[in-house]
């Protein structure tokens, strides 16, 4: 088997507060293959966000990152400094950050962007890396290519400053490409063109794609394997077909049930009763013992490790088999 292109082993990020400390990860461990998609989903507040940016050197506030190994291609992540982590970044990690707003620069114009994306990683000469940029608008479906490179960011859609931020992510060929909710905020129609624009570049260049997502919809139409997370940690990994037959998490036990119940398209996240919670202690029991209707005494007491059900199929949690019982 091929090496993965990236693998994780116990990250863990906590922000220090005036009062209290948020362990927003606790203990995340994946890896990532060359060529495949994964998809993250998990409720607002779940670290999805937070374990990517940790890996890519770019969490803000009073941020303490942990990780036992960090490992993309030859890269040990853990050992390189700012500027190494930097020019892998953009060049070889491609990221579509959650807000396209915040960073695009507004008073830059787009074409400039990406032009510079190219030129910060000595990708492209200036000559080619303008023809590039043209290329990359009406590869990503930018129409009127030359008139649009001069347009500053207020002046596209939020689906066209979508396709922007894919093209400068993409812009220097990256071997994975890290998006965080490429497609939120957008309406179907944009929404499936953007999905099936990063299907044709990962064909094409056999890019590996982490998503995510709040939209378990385009996780199961659009990725290989999901990963679920709760209070920073993994709590289910699988492919879709494993997900969908055999849930073994109760959330994601819900999960299906709410597809079931409403259709796949534009569902958020939101499927058991009772709010995701803030976690300011590490984790010594069941996160979601609150909210599960599975949760025995054990799972007040004991943290449910992540462990394998079967091959490609993990799952943190004590009634795991019971859970898949009650699926099938
Ligand atoms: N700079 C920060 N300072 C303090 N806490 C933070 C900071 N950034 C994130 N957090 C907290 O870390 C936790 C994980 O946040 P994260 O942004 O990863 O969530 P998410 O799963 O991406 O959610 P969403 O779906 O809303 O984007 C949350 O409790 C969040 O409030
Ligand atoms: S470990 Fe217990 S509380 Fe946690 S998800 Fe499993 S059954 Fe529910
Ligand atoms: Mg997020």
């Amino acid at each position: 088997m091929a090496e993965p292109l990236l693998q994780v082993e116990n990250l863990y990020t906590q922000f220090r507060r005036a009062d209290d400390t948020v362990y927003a990860v606790n203990g995340v461990s994946f890896s990532v293959d060359p060529g495949e998609v994964v998809g993250i989903v998990g409720e607002s507040g779940s670290g999805k966000s937070v374990s990517m940016m940790s890996l890519l050197g770019l969490v803000r506030g009073n941020a303490v990152v942990k990780v036992d190994r960090a490992r993309f291609k030859t890269y040990d992540l853990k050992k390189l400094g700012s500027h190494a982590l930097e020019d892998i970044r953009g060049r070889e990690i491609g990221v579509v950050f959650q807000d396209p707003m915040t960073s695009l620069n507004p008073v830059m114009r787009v074409g400039d962007q990406v032009m510079e994306a190219m030129m910060a990683h000595h990708y492209a000469t200036p000559k080619a890396a303008f023809q590039r940029t043209l290329d990359l608008f009406h590869e990503v479906g930018i129409p009127e290519v030359v008139n649009r490179f001069r347009n500053y960011p207020h002046e596209f859609s939020g689906g066209m400053r979508q396709r922007i931020m894919i093209a400068i992510a993409v812009a220097c060929e990256p071997e994975l490409l890290i998006a965080d909710e490429p497609t939120t905020a957008l309406d179907v129609t944009v929404q499936m063109q953007i999905l099936a624009l990063l299907q044709e570049l990962k064909e094409r260049r056999n890019m590996s794609i982490m998503m995510i997502t709040h939209d378990f919809g385009v996780a199961t139409n659009f990725c290989d394997r999901i990963m679920v997370m709760y209070a920073g940690q993994i709590v289910e990994s699988a492919t879709v077909q494993d997900f969908i037959a055999r849930p073994a998490h109760p959330y994601s036990l819900g999960l299906k049930a709410s597809i079931l119940e409403m259709g796949s398209r534009n569902r958020e996240l939101v499927p058991v009763p009772g709010l995701p919670p803030v976690v300011t202690r590490p984790p010594t029991r069941c996160s979601f013992a609150e909210r599960c209707t599975f949760a025995i005494d054990r799972c007040r007491e004991e943290l449910p490790a992540l462990r394998m059900l079967e091959s490609g199929h993990l799952v943190a949690c004590h009634r795991s088999e019971e859970v898949i019982s009650r699926a099938g």
